[in-house]
């Protein structure tokens, strides 16, 4: 297994390139599903989980071609087409290696009537449920049965239909699920509490590209008015928010100047204001964001919430940031239930930083020392190149698969804006 070796202390300074959002490939990419028609994602990034979603949907009789990119190009062009589904079952093997197959489940269901879908699990994070998923289906017509770790959906008749369904917690991935089977619903369906993440208005505006007809985009309440067929479309995927901001955390710690290409400061409020709670030079500019820091950061206080609020994505890459910060700052976790993985692996590198449940307090400290550490999950694995670039010494970042799945050529990013960091194969 590949590790990452970083020497700390650089200061980063240059232009970072945002690549496409993870999230937001992961629920446009099924909506190939949903046409015979060819679906041409741009800024697709270069990720595992991406690579893992195409080998799902060649499963399921979609072809998927990439058009050729020079290789300092970030990002590709992804052409997809199901001109039939050859097969209705995401499988276990895959499921449980990408949480995301279960984003099939919808779209199979609208366009074929039909789904059976391994259970997804749980991961390092939480234990995942997707009883909402299931429930916004079945409140639009689905027969749902639980049988050996498989969801089985059927559309009686072969066509969903119109509804309405009130989230009771906001679910970014059930609220997808829900809007992919009801493009193609006879009726209207309407969901209430909706998620409200930009990855979601990114794919509402990719369905209505191909033809689907949806109301209250970006709102809590997203009314679809099921149509007979949709087309195929050629679109642009969002650039990644919580890549610019992992990138902005590595920026202030190391008292860096950075800017952030490509990324949006109407998608990341919440991050950059938190950016500037702590201290940092935050600005707009015709390119992107430029995030720049001299001295230690500014203690914050942050609780994860859904869109608009401090996204959950982003507490790891903070909570590095803060171990060097001055004072005492405090995070709250309210969306997962085991997301401070990092604590432990953070703490071998110097933190101070002290668990009570869902909060956390970190202590700033003087400096923090390199030292091998381990990746447990995606963004955890970020918060440890986030400490080990500012560390003293030499930290050694074990089991980075974990960093593939969302970071584009990650360490190439870094060496451009001056961090001295390497990624060592394991053959
Ligand atoms: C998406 O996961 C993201 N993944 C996650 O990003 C992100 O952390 C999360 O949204 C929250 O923003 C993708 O988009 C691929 P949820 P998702 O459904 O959809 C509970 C990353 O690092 N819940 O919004 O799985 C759930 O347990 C990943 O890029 C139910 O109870 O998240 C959690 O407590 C990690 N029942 C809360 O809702 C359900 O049926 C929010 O989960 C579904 C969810």
């Amino acid at each position: 297994m590949d590790q990452i070796v970083i020497r700390g202390g650089q200061r980063l300074k240059g232009r970072i390139p945002i690549s496409g959002a993870k999230n937001a490939a992961l629920t446009l990419l099924p909506c190939a599903l949903l046409t015979d028609e060819p679906l041409t994602l741009r800024n697709l990034p270069r990720l595992a989980d991406v690579d893992g979603f195409g080998h799902l949907l060649n499963q399921l009789g979609c072809s998927t071609t990439i058009e050729g990119s020079r290789p300092e190009d970030f990002g590709r062009v992804m052409t997809a087409r199901t001109t039939t589904l050859t097969s209705t079952v995401a499988p276990y093997d895959i499921v449980r290696k990408m949480r995301a197959s279960i984003l099939v489940l919808g779209p199979l269901l609208a366009r074929a009537g039909e789904a059976t879908v391994s259970l997804p699990g749980g991961c390092a994070i939480g234990n995942r449920p997707i009883d909402l998923h299931l429930k916004a289906l079945e409140a639009f017509g689905a027969e749902i049965e639980l049988a050996s770790g498989y969801v089985k959906a059927v559309a009686p008749g072969g066509r969903l239909k119109g509804g309405k369904f009130t989230f009771p917690v906001v679910s970014v991935g059930a609220t997808e699920n829900a809007v992919m089977a009801a493009v193609l619903a006879q009726g209207t369906c309407v969901l209430e509490n909706a998620a409200r993440e930009p990855e979601i208005v990114d794919l509402c505006n990719c369905l209505v590209a191909m033809g689907a007809s949806i109301d209250g985009i970006g709102t809590e309440t997203l009314t679809i008015e099921g149509v007979d067929r949709l087309h195929g479309a050629t679109y642009r995927v969002m650039a990644d928010r919580i890549e610019a901001g992992s990138y902005a955390c590595a920026a202030v710690i190391t008292e860096g100047d950075v800017e952030l290409v490509g990324a949006k400061a109407s998608e990341m409020e919440a991050t950059l204001s938190a950016l500037r709670q702590a201290g940092a030079t935050v600005e707009e500019s015709k390119t992107g964001i430029r995030v720049a820091m001299s001295g230690r950061a500014d203690p914050v206080t942050l609780s994860t919430a859904p869109y608009p609020g401090f996204a959950t994505d982003m507490q790891a890459q903070f909570m590095a940031m803060a171990t060097l910060g001055s004072g005492a700052s405090l995070f709250t976790e309210t969306i997962f239930e085991n997301r401070y993985m990092h604590v432990p692996e953070l703490a071998r590198m110097g933190c101070d930083i002290d668990v009570r449940g869902r909060s956390a307090v970190v202590r700033g400290v003087d400096h923090l020392v390199g030292a091998p550490v381990m990746a447990t999950d995606l963004r955890a694995s970020m918060s440890l190149i986030i400490a080990g670039l500012a560390a003293q010494g030499t930290t050694e970042v074990n089991r980075v698969y974990h960093l593939d799945r969302g970071y584009e050529r990650l360490e190439e990013k870094l060496q451009a804006v001056g961090a001295d960091i390497e990624r060592i194969s394991a053959g």
